[in-house]
């Protein structure tokens, strides 16, 4: 089995999947190689994420990270949610396979796209406040 029974567990059951209707930041972000898309949704009181949802169309592990990475960052700060890596949420998931690296860097990638349009939106630039 090359999956970890966390991985697996995720893929199964993945938590936070949705769509926040009024989300103050929303990331869609993709890998051209495999097509896959990945985008989540967040809402933000106080500097704080208090609820994130997403929707994958894509892989299994696409499906896992994105799960595990909203788990991870429900509750932070945007500081936070922004120094969240592809490394942390593999670790958190027990490691993936070397070919499956990318889809955690999606989930790094779209939570960082949620929280950058979180900003602009608010007509702050994110570039300086990116890791
Ligand atoms: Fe591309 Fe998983 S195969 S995100």
């Amino acid at each position: 089995m090359p999956y970890s029974e966390k991985v697996m567990d995720h893929f199964a059951n993945p938590r936070n999947v949705g769509e926040i209707a009024d989300a103050d930041g929303i990331g869609e972000v993709g890998n051209s190689k495999c097509g896959d898309i990945m985008k989540m949704y967040i809402k933000v009181d106080d500097n704080t994420i208090s609820d994130v949802k997403f929707k994958t169309f894509g892989c299994g592990a696409a499906i896992a990270t994105s799960s595990m990475a909203t788990e991870l960052i429900k509750g932070k700060s945007l500081d936070e949610a922004l120094q969240l890596t592809n490394k942390a949420v593999m670790e958190a998931l027990d490691g993936l396979p070397p070919v499956k690296v990318h889809c955690s860097v999606l989930a790094e990638e779209a939570i960082k796209a949620a929280v950058s349009d979180y900003y602009q939106k608010r007509g702050v630039d994110p570039a300086p406040l990116l890791p």
